[in-house]
């Protein structure tokens, strides 16, 4: 179903429907953008703050729309904010993309299920992107949609690690955690977005991931997955991973949108951005 629907409250951003090439090499791109940013403090939903005056889904979606393999996003809104985010997005003229908006949901695998439902048949190839990634290069997207492209079902953008990282038995805050074991450290990577789909896979397993939760519900549900790559793992799929970016790290803490701040204004010094 998820696959084959198209979601009628999809709203374009524009008053003209723009046509979608819908090829199967055209990617369309998801953002889920419903979140409310609580680790970053009170304010605004996460999406809708500033950086560099322009709100955190504006770069994200801008960031995408650079990439030429991207015929359309399709951005999962704060269910309150949805005509807030259509105006936004109208404002910041993002010609040439078609644009949607829909309604988020209460998590981010449900954001990204209902911003899937509105993607139109013939586009074979899905990003998914979180809005609070919003200064994402060109050339992460690029190289994610190709990797899919040459014929991978699911595509990750991951760097090393800078740190050393340990498993540990979590504990009440502010207690000693014992430490179970330390991975290799050159085994791991910490995983970006946007990650490439191709279009069946990623819905068959938000569907599957949905009529488990539906299952599960009753004995406390199932542990959350913070991707959607993630979901293709937990259901026996394929995932690769190709090189990331520094700076496409998520907006997550203050100091966060520090750091963006910052590599935005080199942007802009640098390049004009
Ligand atoms: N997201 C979403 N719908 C939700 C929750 C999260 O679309 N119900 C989106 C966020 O808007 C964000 C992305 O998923 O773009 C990654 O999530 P995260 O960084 O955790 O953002 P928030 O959930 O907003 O932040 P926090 O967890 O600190 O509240
Ligand atoms: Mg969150």
């Amino acid at each position: 179903m998820l696959c084959t629907v198209v979601h009628a409250m999809a709203i374009p951003t524009s008053p003209k429907e723009r046509n979608l090439n819908a090829t199967a090499a055209v990617a369309a791109a998801v953002v889920p953008a419903a979140g409310r940013g609580e680790r970053l403090g009170p304010g605004a939903p996460k999406a809708l703050r500033e950086l560099g005056g322009v709100p955190l889904l504006v770069h994200a979606v801008r960031a995408l729309a650079r990439s030429r393999a991207v015929g359309l996003v399709v951005v999962a809104a704060p269910p309150e904010g949805v005509a807030e985010v259509v105006a936004l997005l109208d404002s910041h003229g993002l010609d040439g993309k078609d644009i949607r908006v829909v309604a988020g949901g209460a998590t981010r695998q449900e954001s990204v299920r209902l911003g899937l439902a509105a993607i139109p048949a013939g586009v074979e190839i899905v990003l998914v992107h979180d809005a609070a990634r919003p200064l994402v290069p060109v050339d992460v997207v690029d190289a994610v949609v190709a990797a899919v492209r040459a014929g991978a079902e699911a595509v990750v953008p991951a760097v090393p690690l800078a740190d050393t990282v340990k498993r540990v038995v979590p504990q009440a805050a502010g207690r000693p955690e014992p430490v179970v074991e330390t991975p290799d450290r050159a085994t791991l990577r910490a995983v970006q977005t946007p990650q490439g789909f191709r279009r069946a896979v990623l819905c068959e397993v938000h569907e599957k991931a949905l009529a488990e939760e539906t299952l599960a519900e009753a004995e406390g549900g199932l542990p959350p997955v913070t991707d959607d790559a993630g979901l293709v793992e937990r259901f026996g799929g394929q995932v690769v991973v190709v090189p990331g970016h520094e700076e496409a790290f998520k907006v997550t803490r203050p100091l966060d949108l520090v750091l963006a701040e910052a590599v935005l204004a080199r942007r802009r010094a640098s390049d004009g951005f």
